[in-house]
């Protein structure tokens, strides 16, 4: 039984598996040989917003022969108080797989430990694997192997996203640089369970020195809407901009996960000069998650 919950329990070689194989799917989308999850129903439970990465992995699944079965969380017994065991051994009778967004690491490891079936970790607090796999795979459309590179992350660097990147960093040989304020740095626990090459600075110039991507998330994530204040306080400079991408290589990619929040954590005009980019990350979670599913249930 395979389960994607985090790249930090992500083997290498499965990486590497499904950055292969994510070319395929995109090349060969309109015309698919074989159709893996027909017959199949995979439940999508989601505790929190989305737009790509339900929307991906509804076509996903759906393009896959398999049928996509979304549930709010709140809108099923989970959300009144329903254990997460409970649920996961009850879905687990009836559904063949399940993406789960939510906020707990947790409750998505507990989940795929009750419920017997696939399951992948759709972004929770602690991870967002799918991203930063679709992230790299998009890298090395571009640019080749991202093994010997240097990447920035620009922002929140104590988020999801900068925590899947620093799992990544170390499997796949390439070098993290994290410019954040004090308050908002990986925890030192997480930089030595994950090891590799990573330089966490509050010097954003440092830090985008010769960068081969710069990259950024929102200063506010999702669950964390009560401290907003302080975050745009705090992490204020913070942002990619023309200033930033100067200290970077001159054809360094910049890339952001979206939502996008001008004027905050990248100015509009570095966005949109990147766009093209950003927007094939976009479309990239559909390709990429096609090669996740299908590695799962090999
Ligand atoms: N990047 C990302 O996961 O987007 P959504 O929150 O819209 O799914
Ligand atoms: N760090 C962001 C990622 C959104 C895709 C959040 O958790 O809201």
């Amino acid at each position: 039984m395979k389960h994607l919950l985090s790249l930090e329990s992500m083997p290498r070689e499965a990486m590497d598996a499904v950055l292969q194989a994510a070319a395929g799917f995109k090349q060969h989308r309109n015309n698919p040989d074989r159709k893996p999850l027909s017959g199949q129903t995979w439940a999508l439970i989601f505790s929190k917003s989305s737009t790509r990465t339900r929307v991906s992995f509804e076509v996903g699944i759906h393009e896959m022969g398999g049928r996509p079965l979304f549930l709010n969380a709140n809108d099923i017994q989970l959300g009144r108080g329903e254990p997460i065991k409970d649920t996961a051994r009850v879905l687990g009778r009836m559904v063949h797989g399940a993406v789960i967004r939510t906020f707990a690491q947790r409750d998505v490891e507990e989940f795929a430990r009750y419920s017997g079936i696939p399951t992948v970790n759709a972004l929770t607090d602690d991870e967002h694997p799918c991203q930063v796999l679709t992230d790299i795979h998009t890298f090395q459309e571009r640019r080749g192997p991202i093994q010997g590179k240097v990447v920035t992350f620009v922002g929140d660097g104590a988020c999801n996203m900068p925590i899947s990147w620093i799992f990544a960093a170390a499997k796949l040989g390439f070098e993290l640089r994290i410019a954040a304020p004090k308050a908002f740095q990986p925890s030192v626990e997480v930089l030595r369970r994950a090891g590799g090459r990573v330089l966490v600075t509050e010097d954003l110039s440092i830090a985008a020195s010769g960068a081969d991507l710069v990259y950024t998330d929102v200063w506010v994530s999702m669950g964390k809407e009560a401290e907003s204040a302080e975050r745009l306080r705090v992490l204020e400079g913070y942002q990619i901009n023309a200033d930033v991408l100067k200290r970077a290589k001159p054809d360094a990619l910049v890339m952001h996960c979206l939502p996008a929040y001008r004027g905050k954590e990248i100015d509009e005009a570095t966005f949109e000069s990147h766009a093209d980019t950003i927007f094939d990350q976009a479309e990239n979670r559909l390709h990429v998650q096609k090669a996740i599913l299908d590695w799962m249930v090999r």
